[in-house]
């Protein structure tokens, strides 16, 4: 299925100048960018965004992290993205993640572990209305490269 989904880089990625290492990935990999921007987040916004989490011993350190310098929120479209972005990510803490992976080449710890991708449908259905929810904010545009990156007859008909 076609989908849409979220995902920050984290301010340990931005830190580390692996902004454009991150974002190649994903682009080279075939999702279409359909949204990004960079931005110092409102704490309201990182609260509401880790609100799952609220109950966690480790929300108060997430949001201290997230709230310590800027981060990037990219917006990504593609067949089954949501689960694409998260191989591509690995595991949470990055000292497990795969070689290959963001986190597993890049990262060596369970908190600062670069990258967040929406987990599910709901879930980047709600933080692309939260990171990108104003209008036209979203850029919905044809690559010239969308044929030979998908089988038009036989994955986007
Ligand atoms: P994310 O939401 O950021 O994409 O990461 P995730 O799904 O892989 O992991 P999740 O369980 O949703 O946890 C959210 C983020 O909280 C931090 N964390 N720290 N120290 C800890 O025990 C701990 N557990 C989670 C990580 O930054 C994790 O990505
Ligand atoms: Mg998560």
């Amino acid at each position: 299925m076609l989908e849409r989904t979220l995902v920050l880089f984290k301010p340990d990625a931005i830190q580390r100048g692996l902004i454009g290492e991150i974002l190649t990935r994903f682009e080279k990999k075939g999702l279409r960018v359909i949204g990004l921007k960079m931005r110092c987040f409102e704490r309201a916004t990182l609260e509401e965004h880790y609100s799952v989490h609220k109950e966690r011993p480790f929300y108060p350190a997430l949001l201290k992290f997230m709230s310590s310098g800027p981060v990037v929120a990219l917006a990504l479209e593609g067949k089954d993205a949501i689960e694409v972005v998260r191989k591509l990510m690995g595991k949470t803490n990055s000292r497990q993640a795969e070689p290959g992976t963001i986190r597993g080449d890049f990262g060596m710890s369970f908190s600062n572990n670069l990258v967040h991708g929406s987990d599910g449908p709901e879930a980047a259905a709600k933080e692309l209305k939260l990171f990108f929810g104003g209008a036209g904010e979203l850029v919905d545009w044809k690559p010239a490269t969308l044929e030979w990156v998908y089988s038009i007859e036989e994955e986007l008909r």
